[in-house]
């Protein structure tokens, strides 16, 4: 499979007056031509600046991308100069951001805004711009589209606007797509019907994904493949069957008892006590020591090697380690 993305050893920091803030600490994933894989974790693990590292879109200061490769077909854009990715950025890649408020101009036509793209990118007529933004707001399902492109953003609902943000990321038909919880601010009704675009979209033009977002339930709906984030960090990847039938990291574990299942009506949904520790100071060791069942005396000291389990399936924790392993059936078998 054509891999279009390699992210390996990530790290962004932030420096602040109360110190340097390890936002992004040794990320490795990759993303297959033409599949979705999500992001998934707790507020503050560092999905935004992940996501925000790939566009280069990280302020510096206070951030910067401390180390590692961002491979896109191969080049590596931390490398890559600020006039190589204004011109990458919205045509090779294009993202949706997490702010809905700030995604639209309320004081410029939703036709231009779709149009500005195409225009500053492609240098096409404003005949063929104003076509190609037709037809993307007939792919995103807009109604009356030669009507709605002369009306502004005010005019249009949380749902419609959402379709004309995606409509705007995919203007320039753009090979990777970076949605940064594109649900979040939108009714569970709408939701669905923005997840079914999504599937919609990739069928239709191929377009790779990275969709970011805490809610395993998007997830469950249209990834391929899964990453788990904690506390800066990837702790287990996989398939969406990997991640929801064989969860082996705890805080994956977690996660999945903490979401309702429309399957299991009924079940008690048991949150995750605790809090992630603090980035600024972050453990030598597995950051989910302090909240996680199983844990031993190694584990906040030593961080757990990259297990494999399989060719998809991978996970960071010292369970998966044979003398722990070892040691869980022993106990196991006295309890019998
Ligand atoms: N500009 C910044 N200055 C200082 N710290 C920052 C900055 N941007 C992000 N951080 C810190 O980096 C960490 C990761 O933030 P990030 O926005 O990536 O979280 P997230 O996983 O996207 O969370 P959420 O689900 O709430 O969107 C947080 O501790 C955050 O406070
Ligand atoms: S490494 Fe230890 S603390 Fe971390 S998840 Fe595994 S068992 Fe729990
Ligand atoms: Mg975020």
């Amino acid at each position: 499979m054509e891999k279009i993305l390699e992210v390996n050893n990530l790290h962004v920091t932030f420096t602040t007056y109360g110190g340097t803030v390890k936002a992004v600490r040794g990320v490795d994933f990759h993303l297959n031509k033409g599949e979705t894989l999500a992001i998934v974790g707790e507020s503050g693990c560092g999905k935004s600046v992940t996501s925000n590292a790939i566009m280069r879109l990280i302020p510096d200061p206070p951030g910067k991308i401390s180390a590692g490769t961002i491979k896109f077909k191969g080049s590596d854009l931390t490398k890559a100069s600020e006039k190589r990715m204004r011109s990458i950025r919205g045509v090779d890649i294009s993202m949706i951001f997490q702010d809905p408020m700030t995604a639209l101009n309320p004081t410029l036509t939703i036709g231009t805004q779709l149009m500005e793209g195409l225009r500053q990118h492609h240098k096409v007529t404003g005949e063929a711009a104003r076509k190609k933004a037709l037809e993307m707001m007939d792919l995103v399902g807009i109604p009356n589209p030669k009507e709605r492109m002369k009306q502004y953003p005010h005019q249009f609902s949380g749902g419609m606007r959402q379709r004309i943000v995606i409509a705007i990321a995919l203007i320039c038909e753009p090979e990777l797509l970076i949605a940064d919880e594109p649900t979040t601010a939108l009714d569970v009704t709408i939701q669905a019907q923005i997840l079914e675009l999504f599937e919609r979209i990739q069928r239709a033009t191929g377009v790779s994904i990275i969709l970011i977002t805490h809610d395993l339930g998007v997830v469950a709906k249209i990834a391929d493949r899964i990453a788990v984030m904690y506390a800066g960090k990837i702790i287990e990847t996989g398939t969406k069957r990997d991640i929801f039938y064989n969860p082996e990291h705890p805080y994956t574990q977690g996660l999945l008892k903490s979401v309702p299942r429309l399957d299991l009506q009924g079940e008690k949904l048991t949150p995750i006590d605790g809090t992630p520790p603090d980035l600024f100071s972050p453990p030598k060791g597995c950051p989910f020591t302090a909240r996680c069942p199983f844990a031993m005396e190694v584990c906040d000291k030593v961080y757990p090697a990259n297990s494999i389990l399989s060719e998809s399936h991978k996970v960071n924790c010292w369970l998966q380690d044979s003398r722990a392993k070892k040691l869980l059936a022993e106990t196991a078998g006295s309890k019998a």
